[in-house]
Formats: structure tokens, C-alpha cells, sequence
């Protein structure tokens, strides 16, 4: 299987953990798998203007880093989304990442996907987890795995373990 994972965080530390354990269980299956550093990107929002409907045929009228994100939607079977809970929600650059599909409605290929989410404190977790549920269902993507961790679970043994297995598992 061809996955894509996102990770939103703009910072390699605890998204980058997990997503890190994520990768090497993926890749010990077999699996090949394209991070995309989406959180460093300049990805600007959508302007709404339909331009990708219309005369671009599915090309957006914004050229930036979302040119190099498209290709990883259109290819893979499975997505992953990793990132960091800001203000209750994923990063403002996984927003426009994910916003910005837009132009190709949905990711023809993939039929699953997963939810990898760090925060500081707990019972955050609300608002990325119903996004990320509505997005499936509107894709028609089956939810493999969500998993979550606060302070102290980051950067923990336990949970390295726990996302590596659950990925070498896929
Ligand atoms: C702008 C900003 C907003 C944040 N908002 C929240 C929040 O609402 N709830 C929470 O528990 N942690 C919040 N945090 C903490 C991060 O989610 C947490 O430190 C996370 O582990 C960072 O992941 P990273 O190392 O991959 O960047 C916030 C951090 C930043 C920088």
C-alpha cells in the first residue's frame, strides 16, 4: 500500500515522534510511505473562487506548496494526519492542506486513513476527531486507527510502541 501521511506541526518534536513511529511500522510491513512536512509549507487558504471547477480543470489558481501535496493525495491508497492540537483543533497549515483538496473534491484512491494527534493537555481532542470523521465520510474513507497523546505520553516509549504495532499491523 501507498500511504501519505501529513504531519501539521511546523516543529519536529512530538508529532514527528509519533509520526516517526507510524513510518518504520508501516515500512517493517511493507508499506511505502511519503511524509509530507505540510506544517512548513506555505499553504494559503481557499480563496472559494471555483476556478478549479471551472477553467482550470482541477488545477487550483494558487500556485504553492499545495502543488507538491496534490500529487501525494492522488497516488496514495491510505492517509494519514498527523498533527499537533492548536487551540483545539489540528494546525492552521493541516487546515489549508486539507482545504485545499478542494480542487480534486476528494483523493481518488485512498480507502483508508488514520489520526495521529499530540496536545499538551487532555480532552482536546473534540474538534480534530469530528473534522476528521466528517472528512471520511464525505471521502468514503474507513478510519483505521485514531490515536492521541498528551504530556506526559509524548515522546514515550509505551506510545512509540503502541503506533508503531498498530501500523505495522495495516
Ligand atoms: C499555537 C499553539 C496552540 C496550542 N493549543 C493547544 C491546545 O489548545 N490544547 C493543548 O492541549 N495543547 C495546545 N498546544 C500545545 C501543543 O499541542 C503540544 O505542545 C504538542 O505536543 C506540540 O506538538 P509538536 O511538538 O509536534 O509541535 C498549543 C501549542 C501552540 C504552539
Amino acid at each position: 500500500m501507498k500511504i501519505t501521511v501529513l504531519n501539521g506541526s511546523p516543529r519536529k518534536v512530538n508529532t514527528s515522534f509519533m509520526v516517526d513511529a507510524f513510518v518504520a511500522g508501516a515500512e517493517e510491513a511493507g508499506h511505502t510511505v511519503e511524509v509530507i512536512q505540510v506544517g512548513k509549507m506555505k499553504i494559503a487558504g481557499c480563496l472559494g473562487c471555483e476556478y478549479c471547477h471551472g477553467k482550470g480543470e482541477g488545477q487550483c489558481i494558487q500556485k504553492d506548496d499545495m502543488e507538491k501535496v496534490i500529487p501525494a493525495y492522488q497516488d496514495c491508497d491510505m492517509i494519514v494526519f498527523a498533527s499537533p492540537i492548536y487551540y483545539f483543533t489540528m494546525t492552521a497549515q493541516m487546515q489549508a492542506a486539507i482545504q485545499r483538496v478542494y480542487s480534486i473534491m476528494k483523493p481518488p484512491k485512498a480507502t483508508k486513513a488514520a489520526l495521529l494527534l499530540s496536545s499538551m493537555s487532555p480532552n482536546v481532542y473534540d474538534g480534530a476527531i469530528g473534522e476528521y470523521k466528517g472528512i471520511l465520510g464525505f471521502m468514503g474513507i474507513e478510519d483505521m486507527g485514531i490515536f492521541t497523546a498528551k504530556d506526559p505520553e509524548n515522546g514515550s516509549d509505551e506510545l512509540k510502541q503502541t503506533i508503531y504495532d498498530f501500523a505495522k499491523g495495516l
